[in-house]
Protein backbone atom coordinates (compact mmCIF):
# COMPACT_ATOMS: atom_id res chain seq x y z
CA UNK A 1 0.00 0.00 0.00
CA UNK A 2 1.97 3.07 -1.15
CA UNK A 3 1.96 6.08 1.61
CA UNK A 4 1.90 8.77 -1.24
CA UNK A 5 -1.56 7.36 -2.33
CA UNK A 6 -2.87 7.34 1.32
CA UNK A 7 -2.03 11.19 1.52
CA UNK A 8 -3.74 11.63 -1.77
CA UNK A 9 -6.76 10.35 -0.61
CA UNK A 10 -9.88 13.02 -0.30
CA UNK A 11 -11.33 11.54 2.62
CA UNK A 12 -8.94 10.38 5.24
CA UNK A 13 -10.37 7.65 6.96
CA UNK A 14 -6.93 5.33 7.92
CA UNK A 15 -5.04 8.39 9.60
CA UNK A 16 -4.14 8.30 13.58
CA UNK A 17 -4.56 11.72 13.94
CA UNK A 18 -7.44 13.72 15.12
CA UNK A 19 -8.62 15.96 12.72
CA UNK A 20 -9.70 18.48 15.11
CA UNK A 21 -6.50 20.13 15.99
CA UNK A 22 -5.60 22.71 13.67
CA UNK A 23 -7.18 25.42 15.70
CA UNK A 24 -5.35 24.83 18.89
CA UNK A 25 -2.50 23.96 16.83
CA UNK A 26 -2.47 27.68 15.41
CA UNK A 27 -3.07 29.00 18.82
CA UNK A 28 -0.41 27.23 20.46
CA UNK A 29 1.60 28.35 17.70
CA UNK A 30 1.02 31.90 18.43
CA UNK A 31 1.43 31.52 22.01
CA UNK A 32 4.78 29.89 21.37
CA UNK A 33 5.95 33.37 19.29
CA UNK A 34 4.60 35.50 21.63
CA UNK A 35 6.88 33.20 24.19
CA UNK A 36 9.95 34.45 22.38
CA UNK A 37 9.24 37.75 21.90
CA UNK A 38 8.54 38.12 25.67
CA UNK A 39 11.65 36.93 26.14
CA UNK A 40 10.53 33.84 28.39
CA UNK A 41 12.64 32.15 25.32
CA UNK A 42 15.59 31.99 27.87
CA UNK A 43 13.35 30.27 30.43
CA UNK A 44 15.24 26.93 31.30
CA UNK A 45 15.13 23.96 30.37
CA UNK A 46 14.44 23.11 34.29
CA UNK A 47 11.32 25.64 34.63
CA UNK A 48 9.45 24.14 31.42
CA UNK A 49 10.03 20.48 32.54
CA UNK A 50 8.38 21.86 35.51
CA UNK A 51 5.48 23.25 34.29
CA UNK A 52 5.23 20.26 32.39
CA UNK A 53 5.59 18.05 35.69
CA UNK A 54 3.06 19.77 37.06
CA UNK A 55 0.62 19.40 34.42
CA UNK A 56 1.47 15.13 34.39
CA UNK A 57 0.74 15.01 38.28
CA UNK A 58 -2.40 16.94 37.87
CA UNK A 59 -3.53 15.28 34.70
CA UNK A 60 -2.38 11.76 35.67
CA UNK A 61 -2.99 11.82 39.36
CA UNK A 62 -0.21 9.61 39.85
CA UNK A 63 1.93 9.60 41.54
CA UNK A 64 5.20 10.36 38.76
CA UNK A 65 8.46 10.53 40.54
CA UNK A 66 10.39 13.45 38.84
CA UNK A 67 12.99 11.70 38.21
CA UNK A 68 11.34 9.06 36.02
CA UNK A 69 10.01 10.90 33.55
CA UNK A 70 11.98 11.76 30.31
CA UNK A 71 10.58 13.59 27.49
CA UNK A 72 10.80 12.61 24.32
CA UNK A 73 9.99 13.55 20.64
CA UNK A 74 6.57 12.01 20.71
CA UNK A 75 5.05 9.20 22.08
CA UNK A 76 5.84 6.77 19.34
CA UNK A 77 10.16 7.24 20.32
CA UNK A 78 8.90 7.08 24.31
CA UNK A 79 7.69 3.41 23.34
CA UNK A 80 10.37 2.56 21.13
CA UNK A 81 12.87 3.98 23.94
CA UNK A 82 10.97 2.23 26.38
CA UNK A 83 10.71 -1.20 24.62
CA UNK A 84 14.48 -1.33 24.07
CA UNK A 85 14.96 -0.51 27.67
CA UNK A 86 13.55 -3.48 28.78
CA UNK A 87 14.04 -6.28 25.88
CA UNK A 88 16.99 -7.55 24.05
CA UNK A 89 16.99 -9.29 20.60
CA UNK A 90 15.01 -11.87 19.92
CA UNK A 91 12.64 -11.86 23.28
CA UNK A 92 9.17 -12.22 22.88
CA UNK A 93 6.45 -9.27 23.64
CA UNK A 94 2.94 -10.00 24.58
CA UNK A 95 0.55 -7.80 22.34
CA UNK A 96 -3.00 -7.02 22.36
CA UNK A 97 -4.54 -8.79 19.02
CA UNK A 98 -5.89 -6.51 16.69
CA UNK A 99 -2.83 -4.25 17.84
CA UNK A 100 -1.28 -1.19 16.75
CA UNK A 101 0.80 -1.56 13.36
CA UNK A 102 3.42 0.98 14.31
CA UNK A 103 3.43 -1.75 17.22
CA UNK A 104 4.58 -4.38 15.46
CA UNK A 105 6.80 -2.13 13.51
CA UNK A 106 8.75 -1.33 16.55
CA UNK A 107 9.11 -5.13 17.46
CA UNK A 108 10.71 -5.96 14.01
CA UNK A 109 13.21 -3.15 14.31
CA UNK A 110 14.33 -4.25 17.55
CA UNK A 111 14.30 -8.29 16.13
CA UNK A 112 11.75 -8.75 18.91
CA UNK A 113 8.50 -11.57 18.40
CA UNK A 114 4.76 -10.12 18.39
CA UNK A 115 2.53 -12.89 20.80
CA UNK A 116 -0.96 -11.29 20.43
CA UNK A 117 -2.82 -12.10 23.39
CA UNK A 118 -6.80 -12.25 22.74
CA UNK A 119 -8.33 -8.75 23.20
CA UNK A 120 -11.81 -8.56 24.23
CA UNK A 121 -13.32 -5.52 21.63
CA UNK A 122 -14.97 -3.48 24.95
CA UNK A 123 -12.76 -4.32 28.38
CA UNK A 124 -9.23 -5.11 26.44
CA UNK A 125 -6.62 -7.85 27.26
CA UNK A 126 -7.86 -11.37 28.35
CA UNK A 127 -6.10 -11.64 31.59
CA UNK A 128 -7.07 -15.29 31.73
CA UNK A 129 -5.02 -15.72 28.11
CA UNK A 130 -2.60 -13.54 29.17
CA UNK A 131 -1.52 -15.46 33.01
CA UNK A 132 -1.34 -18.86 30.85
CA UNK A 133 0.87 -17.36 28.37
CA UNK A 134 3.22 -16.25 30.77
CA UNK A 135 3.26 -19.50 32.48
CA UNK A 136 4.26 -21.47 29.54
CA UNK A 137 6.32 -19.38 27.61
CA UNK A 138 9.32 -17.82 29.76
CA UNK A 139 10.53 -16.08 26.12
CA UNK A 140 8.26 -13.39 26.73
CA UNK A 141 9.98 -10.70 28.17
CA UNK A 142 7.35 -7.49 27.92
CA UNK A 143 4.18 -6.35 26.92
CA UNK A 144 3.17 -3.11 25.30
CA UNK A 145 -0.39 -2.90 25.99
CA UNK A 146 -3.24 0.36 25.35
CA UNK A 147 -5.25 0.40 28.43
CA UNK A 148 -7.70 2.99 27.68
CA UNK A 149 -9.36 3.39 24.13
CA UNK A 150 -6.62 0.59 22.59
CA UNK A 151 -6.01 1.35 19.17
CA UNK A 152 -7.89 0.09 16.65
CA UNK A 153 -10.62 -1.40 18.88
CA UNK A 154 -11.09 1.38 21.12
CA UNK A 155 -11.39 -0.81 24.44
CA UNK A 156 -11.16 0.74 27.69
CA UNK A 157 -10.09 -1.53 30.61
CA UNK A 158 -11.53 -1.59 33.58
CA UNK A 159 -9.88 -0.23 36.95
CA UNK A 160 -9.85 -3.94 38.35
CA UNK A 161 -8.48 -5.46 35.37
CA UNK A 162 -5.95 -2.75 35.31
CA UNK A 163 -4.89 -3.73 38.88
CA UNK A 164 -5.12 -7.38 37.81
CA UNK A 165 -2.36 -6.61 35.35
CA UNK A 166 -0.19 -5.08 37.56
CA UNK A 167 -0.07 -7.20 39.64
CA UNK A 168 0.18 -10.71 37.39
CA UNK A 169 3.12 -8.84 35.91
CA UNK A 170 4.28 -8.10 39.15
CA UNK A 171 4.07 -11.70 39.85
CA UNK A 172 6.30 -12.41 36.74
CA UNK A 173 8.67 -9.65 37.19
CA UNK A 174 7.57 -8.44 33.63
CA UNK A 175 7.49 -5.17 32.39
CA UNK A 176 4.63 -3.41 31.06
CA UNK A 177 5.23 -0.89 28.46
CA UNK A 178 2.02 0.90 28.56
CA UNK A 179 1.05 3.00 25.45
CA UNK A 180 -1.40 5.86 26.74
CA UNK A 181 -2.14 8.55 23.85
CA UNK A 182 -5.96 8.68 23.71
CA UNK A 183 -7.12 8.76 27.49
CA UNK A 184 -7.44 12.23 27.33
CA UNK A 185 -10.18 11.61 24.51
CA UNK A 186 -12.77 9.94 27.13
CA UNK A 187 -16.48 10.40 26.06
CA UNK A 188 -17.75 13.97 27.17
CA UNK A 189 -20.81 12.32 29.08
CA UNK A 190 -17.89 10.77 31.50
CA UNK A 191 -16.51 13.07 34.18
CA UNK A 192 -12.90 11.69 34.54
CA UNK A 193 -9.90 10.55 32.61
CA UNK A 194 -9.52 6.84 33.04
CA UNK A 195 -6.72 6.37 34.99
CA UNK A 196 -3.54 3.82 33.19
CA UNK A 197 -2.62 0.90 34.71
CA UNK A 198 0.53 2.55 36.30
CA UNK A 199 -1.47 4.21 38.48
CA UNK A 200 -1.31 0.50 40.32
CA UNK A 201 2.12 -0.40 39.64
CA UNK A 202 4.53 0.04 43.72
CA UNK A 203 7.44 -1.99 41.41
CA UNK A 204 8.31 0.59 38.82
CA UNK A 205 7.65 -2.16 36.43
CA UNK A 206 5.17 -0.46 34.26
CA UNK A 207 6.65 2.80 31.58
CA UNK A 208 4.16 5.06 31.10
CA UNK A 209 4.20 6.49 27.81
CA UNK A 210 2.02 9.69 26.37
CA UNK A 211 1.93 12.49 23.96
CA UNK A 212 0.36 15.95 23.09
CA UNK A 213 0.00 14.81 19.57
CA UNK A 214 -3.76 12.83 19.73
CA UNK A 215 -5.36 15.90 21.53
CA UNK A 216 -3.34 18.94 20.32
CA UNK A 217 -0.79 18.55 17.80
CA UNK A 218 1.14 15.91 16.50
CA UNK A 219 3.41 18.54 14.49
CA UNK A 220 5.09 19.48 17.51
CA UNK A 221 6.40 16.18 18.54
CA UNK A 222 6.14 16.29 21.93
CA UNK A 223 5.75 13.19 24.30
CA UNK A 224 7.59 11.43 27.40
CA UNK A 225 7.69 8.36 29.60
CA UNK A 226 7.32 7.36 33.00
CA UNK A 227 9.66 5.10 33.36
CA UNK A 228 9.85 3.33 36.58
CA UNK A 229 12.68 1.68 37.46
CA UNK A 230 13.61 1.57 33.86
CA UNK A 231 14.18 5.55 33.69
CA UNK A 232 17.86 5.53 33.81
CA UNK A 233 18.44 3.01 30.92
CA UNK A 234 15.26 5.23 28.72
CA UNK A 235 17.95 7.95 30.02
CA UNK A 236 20.50 6.84 28.75
CA UNK A 237 19.23 5.45 25.08
CA UNK A 238 17.58 9.01 24.72
CA UNK A 239 20.89 10.50 24.92
CA UNK A 240 22.89 8.20 22.87
CA UNK A 241 19.62 8.44 20.28
CA UNK A 242 18.48 12.12 19.82
CA UNK A 243 20.00 13.57 22.69
CA UNK A 244 17.30 15.68 23.35
CA UNK A 245 13.99 17.03 22.66
CA UNK A 246 13.75 20.34 20.68
CA UNK A 247 12.23 23.03 23.65
CA UNK A 248 10.19 25.48 21.91
CA UNK A 249 7.33 23.24 21.43
CA UNK A 250 7.28 22.29 24.68
CA UNK A 251 7.91 25.85 26.05
CA UNK A 252 4.94 26.79 23.48
CA UNK A 253 2.66 23.68 25.33
CA UNK A 254 4.03 24.68 28.87
CA UNK A 255 2.29 27.64 28.13
CA UNK A 256 -1.05 26.32 26.74
CA UNK A 257 -1.74 24.99 30.16
CA UNK A 258 -0.58 27.35 32.12
CA UNK A 259 -3.27 29.73 30.20
CA UNK A 260 -5.83 27.10 30.70
CA UNK A 261 -6.21 27.09 26.76
CA UNK A 262 -5.75 22.82 26.92
CA UNK A 263 -8.26 22.40 29.36
CA UNK A 264 -11.16 24.49 27.40
CA UNK A 265 -9.89 22.94 23.94
CA UNK A 266 -9.91 19.17 25.23
CA UNK A 267 -13.62 19.86 26.93
CA UNK A 268 -14.58 21.13 22.95
CA UNK A 269 -12.64 18.24 21.49
CA UNK A 270 -14.30 15.41 23.38
CA UNK A 271 -17.63 16.54 23.08
CA UNK A 272 -17.25 17.18 19.04
CA UNK A 273 -15.37 13.46 19.04
CA UNK A 274 -18.46 11.91 20.92
CA UNK A 275 -21.07 13.71 18.54
CA UNK A 276 -19.17 12.03 15.61
CA UNK A 277 -18.33 8.65 16.81
CA UNK A 278 -22.77 8.33 17.32
CA UNK A 279 -23.21 10.24 13.87
CA UNK A 280 -21.13 7.68 12.27
CA UNK A 281 -22.62 5.01 14.09
CA UNK A 282 -25.97 5.80 12.73
CA UNK A 283 -24.56 5.61 9.38
CA UNK A 284 -22.76 2.51 9.09
CA UNK A 285 -26.31 0.60 10.54
CA UNK A 286 -27.83 2.70 8.02
CA UNK A 287 -25.87 1.75 4.79
CA UNK A 288 -22.95 -1.12 5.75
CA UNK A 289 -24.18 -4.62 4.74
CA UNK A 290 -26.70 -7.13 7.66
CA UNK A 291 -24.15 -8.63 9.76
CA UNK A 292 -21.65 -5.90 10.13
CA UNK A 293 -20.61 -5.53 13.64
CA UNK A 294 -19.51 -2.31 14.97
CA UNK A 295 -17.52 -1.36 18.39
CA UNK A 296 -18.86 1.26 20.72
CA UNK A 297 -16.00 2.94 22.14
CA UNK A 298 -16.31 5.14 25.48
CA UNK A 299 -13.51 7.35 23.66
CA UNK A 300 -10.94 8.11 21.19
CA UNK A 301 -12.16 8.71 17.24
CA UNK A 302 -11.87 4.74 16.17
CA UNK A 303 -14.22 2.43 15.06
CA UNK A 304 -13.70 -1.10 14.53
CA UNK A 305 -16.23 -2.90 12.15
CA UNK A 306 -16.35 -6.55 11.52
CA UNK A 307 -17.25 -6.99 7.81
CA UNK A 308 -19.98 -9.95 6.24
CA UNK A 309 -16.82 -13.25 6.13
CA UNK A 310 -17.19 -12.82 2.51
CA UNK A 311 -15.83 -9.28 2.20
CA UNK A 312 -12.12 -8.85 1.87
CA UNK A 313 -11.64 -5.62 3.70
CA UNK A 314 -8.24 -4.96 1.78
CA UNK A 315 -9.67 -5.11 -1.57
CA UNK A 316 -12.58 -3.06 0.00
CA UNK A 317 -10.29 -0.32 0.99
CA UNK A 318 -8.12 -0.55 -2.47
CA UNK A 319 -11.55 -0.56 -4.60
CA UNK A 320 -11.98 3.01 -2.51
CA UNK A 321 -8.64 4.49 -2.52
CA UNK A 322 -8.49 3.70 -6.30
CA UNK A 323 -12.15 4.90 -7.53
CA UNK A 324 -13.30 7.10 -4.84
CA UNK A 325 -9.93 8.29 -2.65
CA UNK A 326 -11.51 7.53 0.61
CA UNK A 327 -8.57 5.55 2.75
CA UNK A 328 -9.73 3.53 5.54
CA UNK A 329 -6.91 1.47 7.66
CA UNK A 330 -7.93 -2.30 6.65
CA UNK A 331 -7.83 -5.41 9.63
CA UNK A 332 -4.46 -7.20 8.31
CA UNK A 333 -2.57 -4.28 9.08
CA UNK A 334 -3.32 -4.71 12.72
CA UNK A 335 -2.05 -8.29 13.21
CA UNK A 336 1.74 -9.82 12.88
CA UNK A 337 -0.42 -13.06 12.14
CA UNK A 338 -2.55 -11.61 8.89
CA UNK A 339 -5.83 -12.17 11.28
CA UNK A 340 -8.82 -9.67 10.79
CA UNK A 341 -9.09 -9.79 7.01
CA UNK A 342 -12.96 -9.36 7.52
CA UNK A 343 -12.06 -5.83 9.38
CA UNK A 344 -11.86 -2.56 8.77
CA UNK A 345 -10.92 0.59 11.35
CA UNK A 346 -12.57 4.00 10.61
CA UNK A 347 -11.08 7.15 11.88
CA UNK A 348 -13.94 8.99 12.36
CA UNK A 349 -12.62 12.76 13.61
CA UNK A 350 -13.35 14.70 10.35
CA UNK A 351 -14.77 18.16 10.93
CA UNK A 352 -18.50 19.15 11.36
CA UNK A 353 -17.61 21.27 8.80
CA UNK A 354 -17.15 18.64 6.12
CA UNK A 355 -20.08 16.78 7.35
CA UNK A 356 -21.55 16.14 3.84
CA UNK A 357 -18.47 14.81 2.32
CA UNK A 358 -17.52 12.53 5.75
CA UNK A 359 -21.11 11.32 5.36
CA UNK A 360 -20.96 10.59 1.76
CA UNK A 361 -17.59 8.62 2.06
CA UNK A 362 -19.27 6.41 4.77
CA UNK A 363 -22.14 5.99 2.36
CA UNK A 364 -19.78 4.94 -0.56
CA UNK A 365 -17.81 2.67 1.88
CA UNK A 366 -21.13 1.10 2.70
CA UNK A 367 -22.30 0.76 -1.06
CA UNK A 368 -19.13 -0.87 -1.78
CA UNK A 369 -19.21 -3.66 1.07
CA UNK A 370 -22.38 -4.51 0.28
CA UNK A 371 -21.71 -5.02 -3.42
CA UNK A 372 -18.54 -7.30 -2.06
CA UNK A 373 -21.34 -8.86 0.53
CA UNK A 374 -23.30 -10.57 -2.37
C1 LIG B 1 -1.72 3.87 19.89
C2 LIG B 1 -0.71 4.87 19.45
N1 LIG B 1 0.44 4.99 20.13
C3 LIG B 1 1.38 5.88 19.78
C4 LIG B 1 1.22 6.69 18.68
C5 LIG B 1 2.30 7.67 18.30
O1 LIG B 1 2.10 8.90 18.94
P1 LIG B 1 3.03 10.17 18.60
O2 LIG B 1 2.46 10.83 17.38
O3 LIG B 1 2.96 11.02 19.82
O4 LIG B 1 4.42 9.66 18.35
C6 LIG B 1 0.04 6.59 17.93
C7 LIG B 1 -0.15 7.44 16.75
O5 LIG B 1 -0.51 7.09 15.73
C8 LIG B 1 -0.95 5.66 18.33
O6 LIG B 1 -2.10 5.53 17.66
Amino acid sequence: MSIDALLLARIQFAFTISFHIIFPALTIGLASYLAVLEGLWLQTKQQVYDDLYHFWIKVFAVAFAEDEIVVTDGGLEALNLCLQAVTAPGDWVAVESPTFYAALQVLERLHLKAVEVATDPVSGIDIAALAALLEREPRVKACWFMTNFQNPLGALMPTTRKRQLVQLLARHRIPLVEDDVYAELYDAASSHRPPPAKAFDGEGLVLHCSSFSKCLAPGYRVGWAAAGSHAQTVKRLKMMSTLATSLPPQLAIAEYLATGGYDRHLRNLREALSRQRQRTLRLIERHFPAGTRVTRPEGGYFLWLELPSTVDALALHREALAHHQISTAPGVLFSADRRFVHHLRLNVSAPSGDGNRFDEAVRILGRLATARAG
